[in-house]
């Protein structure tokens, strides 16, 4: 790790996502040791007025770790590092406060001799991403002279659709450079999403049969088996399609239907996913199938008469050399009956197939994402035993039984930890944003759920 300290700021502090998602993150990589306490400081910033200890207890209960040895004495010593302060975020007072918070330690004298670093999170409602972006710009900058750097990390949603996603971006496109600015898609910190490009570029068994000539189809499901469960007022004003599909799935598509980019370059990477997105024609009426789950408007934070879908099929259909006719189905649900996150490539049948084992299924490659990561692949072999017959079977790299003891990290934790680095490639560029926002998609949603 590079000497000198490291700020990080975390701001919706009280809220949902930073109970449940940032600060356990933080505490994991501090257990790793990737956040030593002498360069490193951590402040919560949020309108509530509490004192630090409050804080603490209120993100007490989250932090949990079966990794660590003494995990009681680590909490404590973790949550030691977080200071509060609270204000408002669109007003100077609580940033100046806070900018001087954060500068008391940047003084001392291991931080002059090294490198100074600021992250702001923002675990916050994207409404107030420009007003806060403005006062972080006006107050919070890192004023220190020494290898030193300003990053924010956003999260979705972007805009509820291109004109609004557009607006926001070029709001804080005026404050940061693309280099400072991390959109998080939390599925792109996931193990099995980064296993992708290996999968697809470092193995001669997929590079030839990749492509239109093999493939029949690409279906890429994601199901979760609860309901909004009291983020119905979130929920209810953007609905499964920006919730899960047009980011998550989408960005999970990009690295699917790729090609090949020049190097591992995080900008080489991400400018082959902004050509799939590119390449994506208009969607069709007939090929997207919307439904809300019963029960749905029952939640007390969803109105009475919601339309909004709460599971959406679509086929997205990629115009060019390698897919051109290969249907991409997105799937995506809530309150169904189980949880599961899965890429299916199925292949075409075999030509002349003179075991006439059609009826039996054909070749499918299975990319499980969650729960129990998996890659498994359906193929079909002679029943074992006198007769000659076929039997699909499967050839099955299961995580949990291949990589016994290897804890997989949480995608959120991954992610921060390249945000401290500065590695851009699992996070979404301003034009990946731009190009994903279909403005199709964005008008079936508001039609009427039968
Ligand atoms: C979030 C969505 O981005 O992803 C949630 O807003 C969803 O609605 C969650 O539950 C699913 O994430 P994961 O990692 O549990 O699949």
């Amino acid at each position: 790790p590079e000497i000198g300290c490291l700020s990080i700021i975390v701001l919706g502090a009280s809220g949902d996502l930073a109970k449940k998602k940032t600060f356990p993150a933080l505490f994991h990589l501090y257990c790793q040791g990737f956040l030593p306490p002498i360069e490193v400081h951590i402040f919560g910033y949020a309108r509530t007025k509490i004192s630090d200890d409050e804080l603490r207890n209120r993100i007490r209960g989250y932090l949990v770790s079966e990794r660590s040895a003494s995990p009681s004495k680590d909490v404590s010593k973790f949550l030691q590092l977080i200071k509060y302060v609270s204000g408002s975020y669109d007003a100077a007072e609580g940033f100046q406060m806070l900018d001087k918070e954060i500068s008391k330690h940047e003084t001392s004298k291991n931080s002059l001799e090294g490198s100074s670093r600021r992250l702001f999170y923002l675990a916050l409602p994207p409404s107030v991403y420009p007003s806060v972006c403005r006062m972080i710009r006006r107050y919070c900058m890192n004023k220190s002279n020494l290898g030193r750097w300003t990053r924010i990390v956003v999260e979705k949603p972007f805009g509820r659709d291109l004109g609004s996603a557009e607006e926001l971006s070029s709001q804080i496109g005026e404050l940061f450079d693309e280099p400072q600015i991390y959109r998080i898609d939390h599925y792109l910190g996931k193990e099995l999403v980064q296993n992708l490009l290996v999968l697809r570029f470092a193995n001669r068994f997929f590079l030839p049969l990749w492509n239109r000539d093999n493939i029949d189809n690409v279906q890429i499901v994601f199901r979760e088996d609860f309901g909004t469960e009291g983020r119905g007022g979130y929920f209810d004003e953007y609905g499964i399609i920006r919730d899960i599909i047009q980011n998550h799935l989408l960005q999970v598509l990009c690295l699917v239907a790729m090609e090949k980019p020049v190097s591992l370059k995080p900008e080489r990477i991400r400018d082959e996913k902004v050509k799939v997105l590119q390449s994506v024609l208009p969607i069709k009426d007939e090929e997207v199938v919307l439904g809300q789950y019963e029960g749905y408007r029952d939640d007390p934070t969803v109105p009475d008469h919601s339309n909004t879908p709460t599971f959406a099929t679509i086929i997205l259909r990629i115009h060019n050399e390698r897919w051109e006719g290969v249907p991409f189905i997105l799937k995506a649900g809530k309150a169904l009956n189980s949880r599961k996150a899965e890429i299916r490539v199925q292949f075409k049948d075999v030509p002349g197939d003179i075991f006439k084992c059609k009826k039996q299924g054909r070749n499918e490659f299975v990319i499980r994402l969650q729960p129990s990561e998996a890659m498994y692949m359906k193929l079909m072999v002679k029943q074992p035993g006198l007769e000659m017959s076929t039997v699909q079977s499967e050839l099955d790299l299961s995580y949990r039984q291949r990589y016994q003891g290897v804890t997989i990290p949480e995608a959120y934790e991954r992610l921060i930890l390249d945000t401290i680095r500065g590695d851009q490639q699992h996070f979404v560029r301003r034009d990946e944003l731009k190009h994903g926002r279909f403005s199709r998609l964005f008008y079936i949603e508001l039609t009427t759920v039968k």
